[in-house]
């Protein structure tokens, strides 16, 4: 390579030289790819000791900038892209507005608790809060501690469980770092790594949870984060047994790995909440979302759990947002007290519950058998997911297409959120149609 270093490079401390190489790949002056000159060349260019060029690698191999391949040197990595929001963007642009929306993988409105009731409860005090508030209403923390599957080192509330899954990935995960997630998830969790940089190793899930032996596989490549649901899995229902979270608890523990357990469906799952937590306190963190049980309005989630991570993300939201609205926080603090709220979503449990079995038994009588045993959604495989989709379009129904949810190329599937079916006929209508679209393009067009 051509590069001046030595007149790029003015500070030549580790810290000086790292910072100055970070510059000249962002301003292309280094391309992705390129090779660095050796550790000894740079230090005898820039009259240093090889040990603070070896620091400055090494701060740069940790935020991902370089890569170190032995004997071939050091290689500058590819910058991950902004904004990379592909597959989510793929689930929520359907071809338009349907009279049954089934794309959408979010609650039945009907099925909220009123949170009218709920307004008038609210303390002044929670109304009047300063800067110096503690960020989580002490009366919430109680309510949550009191819930979690284990004893967490650190919890905190922030706005929902994408926003956690955002905060606490960006403490873990390194550009460069693995991150093994389920095969097939929720779309919006792939964009996230792949923006981050993160190399993505899926790792099939079944009805016990996920894969055992690919899981063990994965672990051998030291993956920085394990991102699971533990239950009412979007897309496919499934939810993590007692035993295989026991096995998955024996591969992670004495290793680096943080597990990261996003209960989206939380209070309107129907299957007990199973955590690692209870065997990896530390390695573990948490998260309880109360978007679909509560309202997705209310923008809430907790987490809980290591006290390393949870820890980082409350000191890095101190210099942004400081803390979620502690107004919502009391409305949620009454909701999960009030017989009447806790009533109305154990009806909500029940409903999916219902709804998605008797789709489910619907569409097995029509000749489609899925799995999947708890949530609002049904992972429905199908003959071409294109076709099926435009098929259930026509007749007005949407439906998500199955490959934004795969990590790698799989058979087509459908997502279809059953949980917003609402009568025994309309889910025994809407499970003929998508039967009939499951098994071939042509037979998907019948009209309404
Ligand atoms: C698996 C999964 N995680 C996270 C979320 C987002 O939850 P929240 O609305 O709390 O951000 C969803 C929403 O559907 C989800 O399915």
């Amino acid at each position: 390579m051509a590069t001046d270093f030595s007149a790029a490079i003015e500070t030549r401390s580790a810290q000086g030289i790292a910072a100055a190489i970070s510059r000249m790949v962002t301003a292309g002056e280094i391309a992705i790819g390129d090779k660095l000159p050796t550790v000894r060349a740079l230090a005898k260019e820039l009259d240093v000791s090889p040990t603070t060029v070896n620091e400055a690698w090494r701060a740069l191999a940790a935020a991902g900038v370089i890569e170190p391949k032995g004997r071939n040197g050091t290689h500058v990595r590819a910058a991950p892209t902004p904004g990379a929001t592909q597959r989510y963007r793929k689930v929520t642009e359907g071809p338009g507005h349907f009279q049954l929306d089934l794309s959408t993988g979010t609650p039945d409105p009907a099925l909220l608790p009123d949170l009218g009731p709920i307004l008038t409860k609210v303390p002044r005090s929670d109304l009047t809060s300063s800067y110096l508030d503690e960020p989580v209403l002490p009366a919430l923390r109680e309510q949550l501690l009191a819930t979690w599957p284990f004893e967490p080192g650190a919890l905190t509330v922030v706005d929902g469980a994408m926003d956690a899954l955002d905060r606490v990935t960006r403490e873990v995960v390194r550009l460069g770092d693995r991150v093994i997630v389920e095969h097939p998830t929720f779309p919006p969790i792939i964009d996230l790594l792949e923006q981050l940089g993160a190399e993505v190793i899926g790792v099939d899930v079944d009805d016990q949870g996920l894969n055992v032996d690919q899981f063990a596989a994965a672990m051998t490549l030291n993956p920085a984060m394990a991102l699971i649901q533990p239950r009412a899995h979007n897309p496919t229902g499934n939810a993590l047994s007692p035993r295989r979270a026991r096995t998955l608890a024996k591969l992670v523990a004495n290793t680096k790995c943080i597990v990261v357990e996003d209960d989206h469906c939380a209070d309107v799952a129907s299957s007990p909440l199973v955590s690692l937590g209870k065997w990896l306190p530390e390695q573990v963190v948490h998260v309880r979302s109360f978007s679909k049980s509560h309202g997705p309005d209310l923008r809430l989630a907790a987490i809980g759990g290591s006290c390393d991570v949870v820890d980082s993300v409350c000191a890095h939201r101190l210099i942004g947002p400081g803390w979620s609205s502690r107004i919502l926080q009391s409305m949620l603090g009454a909701l999960l007290t009030s017989p009447t709220s806790i009533k109305q979503v154990a009806n909500a449990r029940e409903t999916y519950e219902y709804r998605r079995t008797l789709f489910s038994s619907s569409l097995e009588e029509h000749g489609v058998t899925v799995g999947g045993r708890d949530g609002i959604n049904t992972w429905v495989p199908v003959a071409d997911e294109n076709s099926a989709v435009v098929a259930l379009a026509a007749q007005g129904i949407g439906v998500a297409p199955g490959a934004p949810f795969q990590v790698r190329s799989d058979r087509s599937y459908l997502r279809v959120t059953s949980g917003l079916l609402t009568t025994d006929t309309q889910i025994n209508e809407v499970a003929l149609a998508v039967a009939s679209s499951a098994v071939a393009p042509s037979w998907g067009a019948r009209r309404r």
